[in-house]
This record gives C-alpha cells, sequence and structure tokens, in this order.
C-alpha cells in the first residue's frame, strides 16, 4: 500500500510536494501512477527524500513513460545514456557537467515532432549561502498564462501555429560568455529538424489549453508576415514569464523535482559561483503520439510536421 501525502505548495498557485516514498527502494506501479496524477493536477511535483543514482532514476522515471537520450551526447551517464549531468564542477579544468542548462525561458522537448511529457531532475548537490539555497528553478503555468489573455486573442492563436527549433536554443547558449558548448553539428541538425506545434496545444492528458511556445526554442508563427511574427512571439514571451503565473523551486538536497512540459515553461536561474557546486541528475520523459493527436485532433495535418 503507498502512503503518500501529498502538500499543495502554500506559496504558488501551482506545485505539490509528495512525501512517503523511498525512491532508492523503488516506485511501485500504483505510486508511480499517483505521481503521474499529481503531476496532471499540480504542473510540477517534489518528492522529498535522499539522494539515489542513475540506475535507481532510469528504473522510476521509465514507469512515467519512455525516456529521451539528449541529442547533446555530453556529460551522459555511460551506462544509462538518458541520465544526463548538470553541473558546474570542474576537476583539473574539465566540466563535469553542463553548467549552463536551461538558463533561458524554455520547455523541454518542445524540439520533439510530439510534445515532451516531463523532466525529473535529482539534487546532488546544492549551494547555500547564509543558509538560503541558491539555483532556484523558476516555472510558469501556461494554462493560467492562456486563460489571462484577452478572448479575441485566444481565439487567433487557437488557429496558429509556429517552429520550434532546437539549435535556436542551443546558439543562444553557445553566444554567452564562456560557454563551454561546442558549435551545432549537421548530425545535430539531422537528428532534431525543426518542427511545427499548434500555438494554443491541447493538453494530451488532461485536455486543457495551454501556451505552447517559448522564448528559447520558438523561431516563428507560420502564414504571417515575418515582422508580425516577431512582434506576437515577443509579446506571448513576455506575457507568459510574468512573475504572476509563477512556481519557483528552491532545491534541498535529494529533491527530486518532476515538472510538466506542456503547459509549463522554465528558467534556471542560476545566481552561485563556480565554486560553489551544484550538481543534478535529469532525465526527460517523452510524450505520447496517440494522446498528442487524439486531443489535438480538430487540427488534422496541420501538426506533426518537419519544416
Ligand atoms: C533544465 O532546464 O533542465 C535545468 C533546470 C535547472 O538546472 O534548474
Amino acid at each position: 500500500m503507498s502512503g503518500l501525502q501529498i502538500t499543495p505548495s502554500a506559496q504558488y498557485p501551482f506545485g505539490c510536494r509528495i512525501e512517503g516514498v523511498d525512491i532508492r527502494a523503488g516506485v511501485d506501479d500504483q505510486t508511480a501512477q499517483q505521481i503521474s496524477d499529481a503531476l496532471n493536477q499540480y504542473l510540477v511535483v517534489c518528492v522529498s527524500g535522499e539522494p539515489y543514482d542513475s540506475e535507481q532514476l532510469v528504473n522510476w522515471a521509465k514507469k512515467i513513460g519512455p525516456l529521451e537520450i539528449n541529442i547533446s551526447k555530453a556529460f551522459q551517464n555511460a551506462a544509462y545514456p538518458q541520465v544526463m549531468t548538470l553541473s558546474n564542477v570542474l576537476i583539473d579544468g574539465k566540466p563535469q557537467g553542463l553548467a549552463d542548462a536551461g538558463q533561458e525561458w524554455h520547455t523541454d522537448m518542445s524540439y520533439n515532432l510530439i510534445s515532451g511529457r516531463a523532466t525529473i531532475l535529482h539534487a546532488h548537490q546544492v549551494p547555500v549561502k547564509d543558509g538560503r539555497p541558491l539555483g532556484d528553478t523558476a516555472f510558469r503555468s501556461m494554462y493560467a498564462a492562456y486563460e489571462a489573455l484577452p478572448s479575441t486573442l485566444r481565439e487567433k492563436l487557437d488557429s496558429l501555429e509556429a517552429v520550434h527549433d532546437f539549435e535556436n536554443l542551443w546558439t543562444h547558449m553557445l553566444a554567452r560568455p564562456g560557454s563551454m558548448r561546442k558549435p551545432f553539428t549537421d548530425a545535430q541538425r539531422k537528428e532534431k529538424p525543426p518542427v511545427v506545434h499548434p500555438v494554443v496545444l491541447r493538453h494530451p492528458w488532461t485536455g486543457r489549453k495551454c501556451i505552447y511556445v517559448n522564448r528559447g526554442l520558438t523561431t516563428k508563427i507560420l502564414g504571417l508576415p515575418k515582422q508580425e511574427s516577431r512582434d506576437l512571439l515577443d509579446f506571448l514571451f513576455t506575457h507568459q514569464e510574468q512573475e504572476q503565473f509563477e512556481y519557483r523551486h528552491q532545491w534541498r538536497v535529494g529533491d527530486t523535482l518532476m515538472w510538466d512540459n506542456c503547459a509549463s515553461i522554465h528558467l534556471a536561474t542560476g545566481g552561485y559561483r563556480a565554486d560553489q557546486p551544484r550538481v543534478m541528475i535529469r532525465t526527460q520523459i517523452l510524450g505520447d503520439e496517440t494522446r498528442y493527436r487524439k486531443a489535438n485532433a480538430s487540427l488534422g495535418a496541420r501538426i506533426f510536421n518537419a519544416v
């Protein structure tokens, strides 16, 4: 019998903390289902606990859904390439993990043909200053952002579609001072060509409408003149990033944070120095083509295009 306690965030309009499950001991099917249901309800779910390794992460994450192997092909666990280390630690000048993950607003895996389901990020080391953890991850609810728009604009957006491109975020990160990324390769471009999604997605699990564009990965809106597409995207980015749609996660060592990648955007806020180690392991849960198609059936052939 599962003894999960789920406590909704007292501070933010979404997000919850789950206690009463020890992921190190394995997660049974019933518990995985409860966590998955909580994800649909709260968008961001934090399971409290103690640090565990990549094998344990894969073992429970795959009960939520199939896992992505990230095309960056860097800092992946040798035995479990579905797991990537995010870290600012250098040993003899060599990075021990991806140091700049998520440092621009984005939605993980919107660069896939099928919108991604979730990301799981598990904290091994968290920098602290004066007793306050550093390196929060900030989220915005794309349900709330959609619902806050005037109805005439919602109607207009409902019929639009946009291009998402992995290379866009990569290039932005590469351009930052001190970036250790290598230039995006032709092989990566071939593996992840730009894709098209509706600007307003019907969530494949909940059926609710949410804004599905993000600053990191969305490059243009189809069918609009170039400047109009740019202006509309800039408006949507500014709108969706407002604090009124916020959940902000303050990390504890051992936290397992899982977030919904259809109805949220997120940002690694940084704010710690190179000598303040932050070490996380991450895996990403792919979307479900049948659910994606069914929830967005009214869009017909307009979705599922690589461009
Ligand atoms: C991510 O966007 O995957 C990383 C977020 C973080 O490190 O806070």
